[in-house]
C-alpha cells in the first residue's frame, strides 16, 4: 500500500514524531552507526508484519531487536557472564548478541520467526539512541533495503528503496561503520553467526578465549533454516479446502474454519497472526493442522515458506 513518507529532521519534533508513528505501528526508518534500520515496535505483531512487507522479505528472517541499554535488553533475553562482559566492553555499539529469549518477553513471534532464541543489540548513534529513548521500547530493526538490495548508509539510499512503503526516514547524516553489526551466539558457547562492524579478535580478547566460527552457509549459522523450529506438534497440510476427521482448519479469507489467518483475505495480517495461530491450533491437541490456501505474492511468499517448513516430512 503506497504511503506518503514523512522526512523528519533529527531534533526534538523529529523525534516525538517518529516516536508517535511507531506508537501507531507505523514503520520508522533511522540511523545506527552500522546501517540505517528499518524500525517497527518489535511487540506489535502488525508493525512486524509490515518490516518485511515493506521489504518484500520473501521469508521470515529473524529480526535484531534494538534497545536503549543493557538494562532493558536484560528484560527480554536470558543474561549471562558473558553477555555482561561483553555488554560492558561494546554496548552501546556494532554487536549484536543471540541469547536465549525470556518467555516473559512479550515480543511478537514474526520478530524471533519463532525461535527460542533473540538477537539484540544496543546501537551507538546518538539519533538511534534518542529515538529509542524517545519512543520507550524494544524496536526491531532490519537493515532499511528492499530485500536483495545492498544496506542504506544515508537516508538518500533509504528513500530511493523504500519511500512510499514505510510512516518515516529519520535523517541522521551517513553511518559511519557501514557495515552491519557483528552477530556473536550465546546461547551456546560464543559463536561467530556473521562478521561485522566489530571485529571477532576483540571480542576473543574480551572473553578471554575463542569464538567459535562457523561459515557463512553453514545452515547452523541460520536457525531460520531449520525445518523443525517451526514444526508444531500436530501434522500440517497445505493447500487444503476443508478439515478431515481429526483436523482443524487454519482459514485464509472467507472460509468456514477454527481459526482464519485474515477473513479479509490481507496477507499483512495472516503473517502478523501466523505464528500465534499455529500455536493455538497446536494446543488444541488435534492430530492435524489443515491450512487454506495462501496466495503466492508479496508477504504469501514468507508465509507459505513457514507454512512448508512446518508441513515437511520430520526426522
Ligand atoms: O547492523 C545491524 O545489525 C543492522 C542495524 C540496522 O542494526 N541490522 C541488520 O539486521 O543487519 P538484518 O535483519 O539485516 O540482519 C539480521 C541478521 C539476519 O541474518 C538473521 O538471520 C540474524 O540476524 N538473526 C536474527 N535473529 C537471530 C537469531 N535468533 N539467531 C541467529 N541469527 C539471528
Ligand atoms: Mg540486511
Amino acid at each position: 500500500m503506497p504511503e506518503a513518507t514523512e522526512h523528519l529532521v533529527a531534533d526534538t519534533e523529529g523525534y516525538a514524531r517518529a516516536a508517535q508513528l511507531l506508537r501507531e505501528g507505523g514503520l520508522v526508518a533511522f540511523p545506527t552507526e552500522t546501517v540505517y534500520g528499518l524500525g517497527g515496535d518489535a511487540r506489535n505483531d502488525m508493525a512486524v508484519a509490515g518490516i518485511f512487507e515493506a521489504k518484500g522479505r520473501p521469508r521470515f528472517n529473524p529480526l535484531i531487536v534494538h534497545v536503549d541499554s543493557p538494562e532493558t535488553a536484560r528484560r527480554y533475553v536470558e543474561w549471562s557472564d558473558a553477555a555482561d562482559r561483553l555488554a560492558s566492553a561494546f554496548w552501546p555499539g556494532p554487536l549484536t548478541l543471540v541469547l536465549p529469549l525470556r518467555p516473559d518477553a512479550g515480543l511478537s513471534p514474526l520478530v524471533t520467526a519463532d525461535l527460542p532464541t533473540l538477537a539484540i543489540r544496543v546501537p551507538a548513534h546518538p539519533v538511534a539512541r534518542a529515538l529509542l529513548r524517545a519512543f520507550g521500547g524494544p524496536l526491531a530493526g532490519p537493515s532499511a533495503n528492499p530485500s536483495g538490495r545492498i544496506s542504506p548508509t544515508t537516508a538518500a539510499h533509504v528513500a530511493a528503496g523504500l519511500d512510499g512503503r514505510i510512516a518515516a526516514i529519520l535523517d541522521g547524516g551517513a553511518c559511519g561503520v557501514g557495515v552491519e553489526s557483528t552477530i556473536l551466539g550465546l546461547a551456546e558457547g560464543p559463536t561467530l553467526l556473521r562478521p561485522g562492524g566489530l571485529p571477532v579478535e576483540a571480542i576473543e580478547a574480551a572473553l578471554g578465549g575463542p569464538v567459535a566460527r562457523r561459515g557463512a552457509n553453514d545452515p547452523l549459522t541460520a536457525p531460520g533454516q531449520m525445518t523443525s523450529h517451526y514444526a508444531p506438534g500436530a501434522r500440517v497440510r497445505l493447500e487444503a479446502t476443508e478439515a478431515r476427521e481429526s483436523e482443524v482448519l487454519l482459514g485464509f479469507g472467507a472460509v468456514e474454519c477454527d481459526l482464519n489467518l485474515s477473513p479479509a483475505g490481507d496477507l499483512r495480517e495472516a503473517a502478523a497472526n501466523l505464528f500465534h495461530h499455529l500455536h493455538a491450533l497446536d494446543a488444541t491437541g488435534a492430530e492435524g493442522i489443515a491450512v487454506s490456501p495462501i496466495p503466492q505474492a508479496g508477504l504469501g511468499l514468507a508465509i507459505n515458506d513457514r507454512l512448508r517448513r512446518a508441513a515437511a516430512p520430520r526426522e
